[in-house]
């Protein structure tokens, strides 16, 4: 067998890795770089800090370690599963996404990737899935259990995403903007980065009785430390910001939002 020659200083070329670049802003960072642990990081990155329990809670390598064993009883017990099964919930959420082979997508607060490497499987060899998360200990978990040829993970925050403008085909948010700090702010983020007639799918939590403003539900924010979202609240928000063919699943206290950037 004849061995071509690889010359020593040409690194191999990794498709997914090139057309993450060509989706990332220069402007937004210095330079990137891998991780000892295979995530990717971005000089200058700005992180927020973890503010209340849930998020200091993400960060931790315990916390990641046992996070996709756990996400099906927390997802029970919210109610938000509208058929069980980690690989309907998965299946029905590309569906939404409008995903298939060559697209790009970003799952933005990805933790351990249970969603991202997933999406890489259906976008495929031609395709990019990237996972975005503030956890470190989340994105070692991600790149250890959820890798793929066409998945690639990046260390950075839902607030100020390093991408260019319209530059992904879909892009989901699960399970994460009650914790963001700055909710709709990411939103606007993922609509700036979205292509007109891409889709953008969000999970988060929902007010008991779908009002944010009642006493109760200012408490539960308290002590929980995880924004409740009023039923209307994140519909209306992408419907002032144009999006449009919006649709809404809701179950006790966790709604699924999904709509079409125009
Ligand atoms: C409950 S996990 C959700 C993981 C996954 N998307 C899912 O549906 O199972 C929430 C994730 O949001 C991440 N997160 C919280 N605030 C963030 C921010 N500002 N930017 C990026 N990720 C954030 C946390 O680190 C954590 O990994």
């Amino acid at each position: 067998m004849t061995e071509t020659p690889v010359a020593a200083d040409r690194a191999p070329v990794d498709p997914a890795m090139e057309r993450l670049r060509s989706i990332l802003d220069p402007a937004r960072f210095r330079e990137i770089t891998e991780s000892p642990t295979g995530y990717l990081e971005l000089a200058g990155a700005d992180i927020p800090s973890a503010r209340g329990l849930g998020q200091q809670l993400m960060r931790t390598r315990f916390y990641a370690t046992f996070y996709q064993l756990g996400r099906p009883l927390g997802m029970r017990i919210a109610s938000a599963l509208e058929a069980p099964g980690r690989d309907a919930d998965r299946a029905r959420t590309a569906a939404r996404l409008n995903l298939s082979p060559g697209r790009t997508v970003l799952d933005i607060a990805c933790g351990p990737g249970n969603f991202t490497g997933y999406y890489g499987s259906v976008v495929g060899a031609d395709g990019l899935a990237v996972g975005v998360d503030a956890s470190i200990s989340m994105l070692t978990r991600a790149v250890a259990d959820n890798s793929a040829p066409s998945v690639h993970y990046l260390y950075g925050a839902a607030e100020r995403l390093p991408f260019r403008d319209e530059s992904a085909d879909a892009i989901s948010c699960l399970a994460a903007l009650y914790l963001i700090n700055d909710p709709f702010g990411a939103i606007d983020e993922m609509s700036r980065v979205l292509k007109p007639g891409g889709r953008i799918v969000l999970l988060t939590s929902l007010a008991p009785g779908g009002r944010r403003e009642r006493l109760h539900v200012r408490l539960l924010e308290t002590l929980s430390t995880m924004r409740m979202f009023g039923r209307d609240e994140v519909t209306g928000f992408l419907r002032g910001r144009g999006f449009t063919n919006i649709n809404q699943v809701s179950a006790g206290l966790a709604q699924t939002v999904w709509a079409t950037k125009s």
